[in-house]
């Protein structure tokens, strides 16, 4: 999935920003924020992880509103050089490998589950990444009707995206020790699931249960 993913996002990055502010794409970009920001309810001594930050659509308005250091990682160059045209700090690397050294308070992984091939990788990455009572919100394509629509969109365009179902999510999380906390759809394609982490999870990063 990695190379042809990164192809298409290589593509699109330059525009991607104020993409989101077209006619059509505001209305979807402004509720999935209102909801993101409500569950993740940062304060500016909070550091956040943007996993799949793509141009910064998120890391700029957290650490603009909030103040808070944000980090973003994002597998596309031409992605992250977005970010640092926006003064965001990034790494680049795929979420399915990076595992960062500093603990974050929250962690966003908002429109990127879908293009990774093993999101039980990607969810014990965040486990190693995340502060110890941390919170963990993903945003991902609805299954049914909404998350159709959204895979042959992508497929049009040669990208492949792997619809799941919020069960799916939380399942795996949960096996992992993530505590499942709230969902929100705030779109007819979209929902929002929150997880918290309490201490107990370092246990099973360390042992790989
Ligand atoms: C739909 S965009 C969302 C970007 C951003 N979160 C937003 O909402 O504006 C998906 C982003 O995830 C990145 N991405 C896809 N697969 C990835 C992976 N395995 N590791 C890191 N980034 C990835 C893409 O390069 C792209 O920038």
């Amino acid at each position: 999935m990695g190379e042809k993913v990164i192809q298409y996002f290589e593509k699109s990055a330059q525009d991607y920003l104020k993409n989101s502010q077209s006619f059509f794409w505001s209305f979807f970009r402004k509720r999935e924020l209102q909801t993101i920001d409500f569950l993740l309810s940062p304060n500016s001594k909070m550091s956040l992880l943007d996993l799949g930050s793509g141009a910064g659509f998120y890391s700029i308005f957290f650490k603009n509103k909030y103040r808070i250091n944000v980090l973003g990682v994002d597998s596309s160059p031409a992605m992250v050089e977005q970010l640092k045209l926006n003064g965001i700090e990034y790494v680049l690397d795929s979420i399915e490998n990076f595992v960062s050294s500093e603990k974050f308070d929250l962690v966003l992984a908002a429109g990127v589950m879908e293009f990774v091939d093993n999101p039980e990788k990607v969810f014990r990455n965040i486990l190693a990444s995340i502060a110890p009572n941390g919170r963990l919100v993903i945003l991902v394509p609805r299954s049914g009707i909404g998350g159709r629509m959204y895979k042959i969109h992508h497929k049009l365009k040669k990208c492949p995206v792997q619809i799941r179902s919020a069960e799916t999510y939380k399942r795996i999380a949960s096996h992992l020790g993530f505590n499942f906390s709230k969902i929100f759809y705030p779109t007819p394609i979209s929902c929002a699931i929150c997880f918290t982490i309490s201490n107990l999870n370092e246990f099973k990063t360390i042992h790989g249960e």
